[in-house]
């Protein structure tokens, strides 16, 4: 396996992948590597000949310094997971590397941006496709894997690569769940044991969610009442949001058609977890 540091050495190595046969996957993660991201690794590895992973915790989609600080780094545990998973090259820079004093492009997905995770993180998902433009620029993937946990910043991303024509298939993969419904999260390694528990709340207002839906529900208010009641029964720190939208334009839906997104955002402790369900309506 090949670690690489610099943006240099990522371009040369990648120079040399090509070829006739070429096919590469990426993951591009921000490390404290879990089972959700070995599981996106592995369907990138059915499809194409090379893996790549980049390990990198983006400054620039944080907002206060301390969220970024705080955010879980554990480099060796990462590599060793890379090389449990035969993974081809990790792309491992440091900050400076991406973001050296004389930055200052920007790529911003606009109204997609705003909704929803954008609307309690201004600047997130600029930070996003910023570092993502960057990625696919070095990294030229066949194609790119992400998972369904994070499904707005996955409808961000598609717009991003139709609007400026980047050369990488986008594979949406499953939400990788605990036993107990809890969606794994490199963030969920800072909640306590009992704060963990108290998480599973999202999921089990979600299915409530969607057992409404299974029951016939087909406008958004009472679907939106049942998870908020789901969620008010074992209360967590905070609640963003629990809504429905429509799963394509993530625009708020007042009649439930089509393929629907129900998602939501607590907060338990200091940590921010989101969660989605995608149900389609026949
Ligand atoms: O999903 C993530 O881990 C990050 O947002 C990403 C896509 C690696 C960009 O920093």
């Amino acid at each position: 396996m090949r670690i690489i540091r610099t943006t240099r050495g990522l371009q040369t190595w990648r120079r040399r992948q090509d070829g006739p046969r070429l096919s590469i996957g990426f993951v591009p993660t921000m490390g404290a590597l879990h089972d959700g991201h070995r599981s996106l690794i592995r369907r990138a590895r059915r499809s194409c000949r090379t893996v790549v992973v980049s390990v990198f915790v983006n400054p620039l989609q944080f907002g206060p310094a301390e969220a970024y600080r705080r955010y879980p780094r554990d480099p060796s545990g990462d590599l060793e997971l890379c090389r449990e998973e035969r993974v081809d090259a990790v792309f491992l820079p440091a900050s400076d590397t991406l973001y050296p004093p004389s930055f200052q492009t920007t790529v911003t997905v606009t109204a997609l941006s705003r909704r929803w995770e954008g609307a309690h993180r201004p600047a997130h998902f600029q930070g996003v496709t910023t570092i993502v433009t960057k990625l696919l620029n070095l990294v030229r993937p066949t194609r790119t894997f992400f998972g369904q946990k994070d499904y707005q910043q996955f409808v961000v991303i598609r717009q991003l690569v139709r609007d400026l024509d980047l050369p990488t298939a986008l594979t949406l993969c499953p939400t990788v769940r605990d036993a107990d419904g809890f969606a794994l999260s490199s963030r969920a390694r800072r909640l306590t044991a009992a704060q963990r528990q108290r998480a599973c709340v999202l999921h089990r207002a979600l299915l409530a969610g969607k057992a409404a839906i299974a029951g016939g529900a087909r406008r958004s208010r009472p679907v939106e009442t049942r998870m908020a009641a789901r969620v008010n029964r074992d209360p967590p720190d905070g609640v963003d949001y629990l809504a429905c939208c429509d799963a394509r334009t993530l625009e708020p839906l007042a009649r439930l058609r089509g393929t629907v997104l129900l998602l939501g955002a607590i907060r338990v402790g200091a940590v921010r977890c989101i969660d989605n369900l995608i149900v389609r309506i026949r």
